[in-house]
């Protein structure tokens, strides 16, 4: 029987746990979710495991990244199947704290990183970047990872953390790993259970729409217009999807590109019904 993970409920007692662990030695890595575990969170849990001493999960479904009330009380909430798939996976700590231990009464500061923020999710989503450093900030405070693991399905969420860690001197390394996908090509994500069959069939015109998109950089197209132009036509064969944006931006700086020269990455998010899905890869010219 694998042992049970502890459950830590405030950032002070985990805060304390930290400082205990540390005092021993012993190295911490972090891997934050909102929950409803899937395969793709698991590929970042198994990873960590592999990093550091310790293994912590957080689970947080985080209000200030929501920038609409429906998308925060339709967020799936299923604690007993996440408790289960973390003593699987050898999770020593799982840190949920309550909404009131993390935004108490008078809580009054941001964390704002200024320019990654602002093109592809962040022009379409005021303040979520906001509300995601903000909590990844008090997250890596009460944990003290040195090690934290996110996923390259967000992928300028990774960006925007590693620079936050960079100029706040945070001394923990950020890690961007893999999207784990379903047979099909769909990135997992916990908003696909929204989708239904035929929204789900049409969910692949984001995979689609990149798949083209390399195609065309294979074959030496280098004009970024036209390669967005091929892919977005992709999206817009699929009758129930509506394009919020595609981009093809610099892989560093997520500035956007005209002609492909070095390494970029193309991104797109894409509305079926009242599910907003987003993807991307890596687009380099060859
Ligand atoms: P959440 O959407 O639960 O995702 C938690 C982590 O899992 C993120 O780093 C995300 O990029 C990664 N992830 C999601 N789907 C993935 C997939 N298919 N393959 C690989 N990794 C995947 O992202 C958040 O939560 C929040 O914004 C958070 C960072 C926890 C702050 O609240």
């Amino acid at each position: 029987m694998p042992k049970q993970p502890q459950v830590i409920r405030t950032p002070e007692d985990m805060h304390a746990l930290s400082a205990q662990l540390r005092a021993e030695g012993k190295s911490i890595a972090l891997v934050p979710t909102m929950g409803a575990l899937h395969a793709g969170h698991l590929s970042l849990i198994d990873y960590a495991r592999a990093q550091a001493d310790i293994l912590v999960v957080s689970i947080f479904v985080n209000p200030l990244q929501f920038d609409r009330d429906a998308d925060l009380d339709a967020y799936p909430r299923t604690w007993d199947a996440d408790f289960a798939l973390c003593v699987e996976h050898e999770v020593d700590a799982i840190y949920a704290p309550t909404v009131t231990a993390m935004y108490p009464d008078g809580f009054a500061t941001k964390v704002i990183v200024s320019g990654l923020g602002q093109g592809l999710c962040g022009a379409h989503r005021p303040g979520h970047f906001d509300g995601v450093t903000t909590v990844v900030a008090k997250l890596f405070g009460a944990v003290m990872p040195n090690i934290a693991v996110f996923g390259q399905k967000d992928y300028q969420q990774l960006k925007i953390v590693q620079r936050m860690g960079a100029d706040l001197d945070m001394d923990i390394k950020v890690v961007g790993r893999p999207t784990l996908r379903e047979a099909d090509g769909l990135a997992m994500s916990s908003r696909n259970v929204h989708l239904s069959p035929e929204e789900r069939e049409q969910a692949l015109c984001l995979r689609r729409a990149l798949d083209k998109a390399g195609e065309l950089a294979q074959a030496g197209e280098r004009d970024v217009e036209k390669i967005k132009t091929a892919a977005a036509q992709v999206v817009e064969g699929a009758s129930l999807a509506r394009l919020e944006y595609l981009e093809v931006v610099d892989a560093e700086n997520l500035a956007p590109l005209t002609r492909l020269e070095g390494p970029a990455r193309m991104a797109l998010a894409v509305w079926l019904g009242t599910t907003r899905l987003i993807d991307n890869d890596a687009l380099n010219p060859h």
